[in-house]
């Protein structure tokens, strides 16, 4: 894994953000893994100020995304579908068509859950996945004890991190108890990985990523093994590392 540490979080996405803008530069019609949650709000940001300032083109890009809440529609303000609308997809020229979202409202959810995983192999896998980590190592919505060989599945959302996704909502009681999300096995896949972590709260996560003990109680150790991760964290994120 390469680590890459830095002051602060302004940094942390400045350089995800230009590792992302280069990636399409160099490939236009890259398959972008994407991820929610306040990390990378910054870098999408740096995306969108790219494609204002120098035209970075996402017209051939595909996006996939890695979870949705389960039972919120995608016009719901908490929903993971208008949080990507929102904060990227309406302001950079990707074409709508071409992003991708799980389903959290479709009626058989075991079939959307097929559907993700073809639509993944349909477009020949992730060339680059943006990752956060939750505060008990979960990435996407792949809480501790998920297999490593999961694909898209519904997870049952721990209390732990329906409580830190509460922000969010008005109150603690909305957060949705299910989720749809990418498995560790897809998300692995991925030709590329860009982790980032930014915040003392994330501190614990990352000391225990780093000692390197790869077990399915702590679904980022799996990372380690991966050959094309880069870690972006910034100090505070690292300080127990
Ligand atoms: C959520 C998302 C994850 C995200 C994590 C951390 O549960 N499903 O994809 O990485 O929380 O969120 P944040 O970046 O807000 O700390």
């Amino acid at each position: 894994m390469k680590i890459i540490k830095v002051a602060s979080y302004e940094e942390m996405s400045a350089h995800a953000g230009q590792i992302i803008i280069n990636k399409v530069k160099d490939h236009p019609s890259s398959i972008l893994g994407l991820a929610t949650g306040g990390t990378p709000l910054g870098t999408y940001r740096r995306i969108i100020e790219d494609h204002e300032r120098n035209h970075t083109s996402y017209r051939d890009v595909s996006t996939i995304n890695l979870d949705e809440y389960v039972g919120l529609n995608e016009d719901h303000p908490q929903s993971y579908h208008m949080y990507m609308k929102e904060h990227l997809f309406s302001q950079i020229d990707v074409q709508p068509q071409h992003t991708y979202l799980p389903d959290g409202t479709a009626k058989d959810l075991s079939k959307e859950c097929q559907h993700y995983d073809q639509l993944i192999e349909k477009l020949g896998g992730i060339d680059l996945q943006l990752l956060g980590i939750g505060q008990n190592g979960h990435i996407g919505f792949n809480e501790p004890g998920t297999s490593f060989e999961s694909r898209t599945h519904v997870i049952d959302l721990m209390e732990s991190t329906r409580k830190a996704n509460a922000r969010y909502f008005s109150n603690v009681n909305e957060v949705p108890h299910h989720a749809i999300t990418m498995g560790i096995r897809s998300i692995v896949e991925s030709k590329e990985i860009l982790l980032l972590a930014s915040g003392k709260k994330k501190s614990s996560a990352l000391s225990r990523l780093l000692e390197g003990n790869v077990t399915e109680e702590f679904p980022a150790s799996i990372l380690t093994r991966h050959p094309q991760v880069t870690l972006i964290a910034d100090e505070a994120a690292l300080s127990k590392s």
